[in-house]
């Protein structure tokens, strides 16, 4: 949430910033702002709603001139949307401008003594209690003499407790610009004599592919040209371990798509080949993760695995749960990562934490690893985005490989997700009993899937009918058992972010046990029944609900005819093996999501009130 860039240099600062915004827009909209630095003057222009607004506004206000610029755009947690609780934040003095991504937990002890020294608060966030913090502590610092803004930056935030990105300019000080961070990312990005801050390397690609990750804990300093890095404790970090980045400016491009989520969607057989591109060693029925090998013994040792992500991220584990008892014989639980931190974790002897996020920032999902940590459990993360806090705080990892993620509601990564469940589970499998012919036919199968998932996006229209036709319904089912009963959760999710409507996602054995009393002629279901091992279940659920007058769209294998006298429309799915069924299953109910926000007019790549990465508990 909230998303921050900064930019300290030789040319204009604005243009960097600006643009950058827009990339981390998918993180926070509800309110943008951006503070320059000249001639020992800040101008602050902030604006609640896009970064597009701000960029009117300021425009029309002055020149945007000056080479050093703190900028933000928002996912409010204190204080609604509105043009004061927009960041960057000014302290009273007007000395220090601050933007920050996360919470101060203590700010309101922190704000009581400062209005006992007089200070004044213009918003109602938790951010300007900091500004202010800062600037008094850098005017009374050393025996009542002012001391340099990172000594003041570090001795405030040795006061605050919580979750924080921040970027700090001081007045006095326009060659300097600080950066520290807890529990929220910060990259910056090393150009030739001018460095770019930002949450998530999107701003920093297209000028630099040279950068460094601040760690927990850490504090970055660039002064007059050169950066330094120490710790909150005031320990200095020597070695940079400066990264190149991989990102193409294209993968951040929406490609001739009207949409993000659209481009993604259709991404998706390229998107797969990705995920399995090099992994897969045939003539062993296997395959192969650079990132876990190191950890093979304690992985053939693994009796128990807890599965943890939120949203999307846990409906693919649900998935994965299925694949690792029937391929591994390991017994696993998914749990909410919000959950798992404050559950009772038995010691780690021969259990594992999988951790599962698109963005590897998702701050619930972030703490449970920790806690897994401190359990001594093996960790390994399913991350998408390189160089993310999970993916660096994980023992073992693998990336899904899939270019960035820019539409809030998740579809590229969802697919590839759940493809690599199964064949870590697969990789499990083999450590164990599975065979090697069993194996190889589960991998022939998941090298086809790109194929299949090209020829359901081939009738992408057909989905863009039913759009228009269930567009009017207030409510929606989605069912599905074994397999798809985690994809019919996603479904259900789908359609609720992007359109709007309020959608169930559910086992469909569940129904009869209760939540069968809202269907009538206004509550259609989406039933997932592929012809597999819950075929004739699925039939007998699709019935229940047509006896009580419900609209039933099923979704199942192309070839199918018995549904189609049943259903009120079919969709259809090209066959495969069960266990793969809701990689395919996702892709149509991505598009009738996408489809039908598109018809009621919704902003489908941001859906209000959401960000893409949840970096506050
Ligand atoms: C996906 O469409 C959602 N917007 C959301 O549920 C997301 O999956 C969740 O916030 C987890 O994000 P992560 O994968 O980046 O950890
Ligand atoms: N807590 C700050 C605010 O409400 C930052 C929010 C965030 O990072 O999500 O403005």
């Amino acid at each position: 949430m909230c998303g921050i860039v900064g930019y300290i240099g030789k040319n204009t600062a604005w243009p960097v910033l600006i643009k950058g915004l827009e990339r981390l827009e998918y993180r926070g909209y509800d309110s943008a702002g951006i503070a320059l630095l000249e001639g020992g003057t800040f101008s602050v222009y902030k604006k609640k709603g896009r970064v597009a607004e701000l960029s009117k506004f300021a425009k029309s206000h002055n020149e945007l001139s000056g080479g050093v610029g703190i900028a933000h755009t928002r996912w409010a947690t204190h204080g609604v949307p509105s043009d004061a609780n927009a960041h960057p934040h000014l302290s009273n003095g007007g000395d220090i401008v601050i933007v920050h991504n996360g919470i101060i937990e203590n700010y309101l002890s922190i704000k009581k003594v400062l209005i006992g020294k007089g200070y004044k608060f213009k918003s109602d966030t938790d951010t300007e209690v900091l500004a202010n913090l800062i600037e008094d502590i850098k005017k009374n610092g050393s025996a009542g003499r002012q001391i340099p803004i990172d000594e003041a930056v570090r001795l405030a935030l040795a006061e605050v407790t919580g979750a924080y990105a921040i970027l700090v300019l001081s007045k006095d000080e326009p060659g300097t610009m600080v950066v520290a961070k807890v529990g929220s990312p910060a990259v910056i990005g090393i150009g030739n004599g001018e460095f770019f801050i930002a949450s998530d390397a999107t701003p920093i690609v297209e000028h630099t592919k040279k950068v460094v990750y601040l760690e927990d804990g850490e504090m970055a300093v660039i002064k007059d040209g050169k950066l330094s890095l120490k710790t909150i404790k005031n320990k200095v970090r020597k070695n940079l371990y400066v990264h190149t980045l991989k990102t193409k400016i294209e993968e951040l491009e929406k490609g001739g798509f009207p949409h993000f989520m659209l481009k993604e969607i259709f991404d998706q057989p390229e998107s797969l080949r990705n995920t399995m591109r090099g992994r897969i060693v045939m003539d062993k029925g296997n395959v192969k993760f650079g990132g876990v090998e190191k950890f093979n013994k304690e992985f053939k040792n693994l009796e128990h695995l807890t599965i943890i992500g939120m949203g999307t991220a846990r409906f693919s584990g649900l998935i994965g749960e299925y694949a690792f008892e029937e391929l591994a014989g390991i017994p696993v639980k998914v749990e909410y990562g919000s959950e798992f931190t404050y559950r009772s974790v038995a010691n780690g002897r021969h259990a594992g934490l999988i951790a599962i996020s698109q963005s590897g920032e998702t701050a619930d999902t972030l703490n449970a690893i920790k806690k897994a940590k401190e359990e001594k459990l093996l960790t390994l993360g399913i991350v998408n985005v390189i160089g993310s806090s999970i993916a660096r705080v994980v023992d073992a990892g693998i990336y899904n490989h899939v270019g960035p993620e820019t539409a809030v509601a998740s579809t590229k990564a969802t697919t590839s997700q759940a493809l690599l469940f199964v064949m870590l589970a697969i990789y499990l499998g083999r450590m164990r009993d599975l065979s090697k012919s069993d194996g190889q036919k589960i991998l022939k199968e998941i090298q086809k899937l790109p194929e299949y998932v090209e020829s359901i996006l081939k009738h992408a229209n057909l989905i863009k009918k039913l759009a228009k036709k269930y567009k009017k319904y207030k409510n929606f089912f989605f069912l599905g058992r074994k397999y798809n009963a985690g994809a019919a959760m996603e479904g259900a999710l789908k359609l609720k972010e992007c359109s709007y409507i309020h959608a169930e996602g559910c086992n469909a054995a569940e129904l009869k046990h209760g939540p069968i009393s809202l269907i009538d002629k206004d509550f259609p279901s989406l039933v997932i029944a592929p012809t597999d091992s819950m075929y004739e279940k699925n039939k007998s659920h699709i019935q229940e609900i047509k006896a009580r007058g419900g609209k039933v769209i099923v979704l199942t294998t192309e070839g199918n005819k018995e549904l189609k006298n049943v259903a009120d429309d079919v969709i259809y799915i090209p066959k495969t093996l069960e266990m793969l069924t809701p990689i395919l299953a996702f892709v149509p109910m991505q598009l009738l999501a996408y489809y039908i926000a598109v018809e009621k007019g919704n902003d489908v790549d941001k859906p209000r009130n959401l960000a893409k990465s949840v970096t506050v508990e």
